[in-house]
């Protein structure tokens, strides 16, 4: 075969026999996807082989032809794999730079794969191969991050700190709790990452450029062995449609907030002010004037990367707003956002779920401060409503308690029982307090009371982390 038929390999003077002269260098660089769709490398070949199996068993091509294929896509892998593809700007994409190393190696046989197919279905294909395989080792990261989440939480089930509202101490809960709360968060986020993948996971091929082709295809046969559960419905859905990539992202988003909350508590909670916790000096950085520092450099990180990934699901969204049907080349500008929320994604799950079995906490430091701040005074409002008095009438008298602990710089349970009616303005009613209160308004006993579902009594951070490995 004489190159000068291989017309792909003539691109770099003109598109096709149709046009007069060549794209400017500045025009075919701005126009090139290759910088970036390199990454479809693998899945364009496995949708290439599966596409000429079908076109093979349907008498569309021979085969010959097949078996030509099937050889030179295996050459073209190898080379790939060896970092020795000669990829070209001029021949603008991944699915034509492979096509035409096809032809190259194999002549006519290379001419025919493209039968019935248009590079707009095989991108689509190629993106949902791409981002399916992402996404199942996103979720393997995921699961990996949530058993980190339940095995500290074991540690921690009876470790007490102050539960903040406002950032002001309000109530004791265990450390243990805590955590659950972001194992939930990400086991929402693993349920959403599953749904959208038995959304997106359809064929796209055979709606060739919009309309179908004439060729007697057989789309479920591709289906079936590209790993889809079914086909795309619709031809002009097929190749116009990227809601998987902007489902990925806005999932991407939800986890990334997550994370930065998370992240945000590790800064806080590492700060001296609060001392609670350490982490090992491989997630942390120091600083090149003040040679005292160590900075939470990861979760700032995370916290940080958080914008990005908005970024790319934002992209996504302007980017398909108001795009006519069928296909248009501003679907090219799918992938660099998809790829940045992948990556940004996968490595901050992988770091976090290095990270957090190596949380070293500070048990002491956190329980003083669950003492400090009054963090059991509903606990002692609430003991007087069982004793009879009305709610708001209870909360009324620990606030003048808490007023002349204030005053008096001390604790509740600083107080003796005759101090603590006088306080509480109950002295004319001795049977609302009785000495047994003082064991309620300790931390221990606090976090002890809640033990219903769903909270923080040491017991029911247990029940809910059994029931977290089950779910696993
Ligand atoms: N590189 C292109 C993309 O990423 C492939 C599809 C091109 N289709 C076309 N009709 N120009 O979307």
């Amino acid at each position: 075969m004489s190159s000068s038929k291989n017309s792909l390999a003539n691109k770099a003077q003109a598109w096709s026999a149709r046009f007069a002269e060549p794209v400017t260098e500045l025009v075919q660089r701005y126009t090139a996807s290759i910088g970036f769709d390199q990454r479809f490398a693998l899945v364009d070949i496995a949708g290439s082989l599966a596409h000429a199996q079908m076109l093979a068993n349907q008498k569309i091509i021979s085969n010959q032809d097949l078996a030509d294929i099937q050889g030179g896509m295996a050459q073209i892998l190898a080379e790939i794999e060896a970092g020795q593809f000669n990829w070209q700007l001029a021949l603008e994409d991944v699915h034509l730079n492979i096509e035409a190393r096809l032809t190259e190696l194999v002549g006519d046989a290379g001419k025919r794969l493209h039968t019935g197919r248009s590079r707009n279905d095989q991108v689509a294909t190629d993106l949902r191969l791409w981002l399916r395989a992402s996404v199942d080792e996103i979720a393997t990261s995921l699961k990996t991050l949530r058993t980190a989440l339940l095995d500290l939480a074991e540690k921690h089930a009876g470790t007490i700190m102050p539960g903040h509202t406002h950032l002001q101490v309000a109530q004791p809960i265990t450390f243990g709790h805590h955590l659950m709360a972001y194992f939930e968060m990400f086991s929402r986020d693993a349920s959403r990452l599953s749904d959208l993948r038995a959304r997106f996971n359809r064929l796209p091929l055979g709606a060739a450029a919009l309309a179908g082709t004439s060729y007697p295809i057989d789309r479920e046969q591709v289906a079936q062995a590209l790993g889809f559960d079914g086909i795309c419905n619709n031809s002009l859905d097929a190749v116009s449609d990227r809601d998987f990539a902007i489902e990925f992202c806005a999932f991407a988003s939800i986890l990334m907030m997550h994370v930065s909350r998370l992240s945000e508590e590790l800064v806080l909670w590492l700060s001296p002010r609060f001392g609670f916790i350490d982490l090992p000096d491989r997630f942390c950085t120091g600083s090149s004037i003040m040679p005292q520092k160590k900075n939470p450099d990861v979760p700032e990180l995370a916290r940080g990367k958080t914008g990005r990934v908005y970024g790319d699901l934002i992209s996504l969204l302007t980017l398909m707003k108001s795009q006519p049907l069928a296909y248009n080349k501003d679907n090219q500008e799918d992938k660099e956002p998809l790829f940045d929320a992948v990556d940004t994604v996968q490595d901050t799950l992988r770091i976090f779920a290095d990270m957090v079995p190596h949380i070293e906490v500070k048990a002491a430091v956190m329980k003083a401060a669950a003492e400090e701040g009054f963090a059991t005074a509903t606990d002692l409002a609430d003991y007087l409503v069982k004793k009879g008095l009305a709610f708001r009438d209870a909360h009324e008298a620990v606030a003048h308690a808490v007023k002349a602990c204030v005053g008096r710089n001390c604790m509740l349970t600083d107080l003796s029982l005759a101090e603590l009616r006088f306080a509480c303005g109950l002295d004319n009613r001795p049977e609302l307090l009785g000495d047994d209160v003082f064991a309620l308004l300790t931390v221990d006993g606090s976090v002890q009371s809640r033990a219903h579902a769903g909270g923080t009594a040491p017991s029911q951070v247990l029940a809910a982390i059994k029931q977290g490995r089950i779910s696993l």
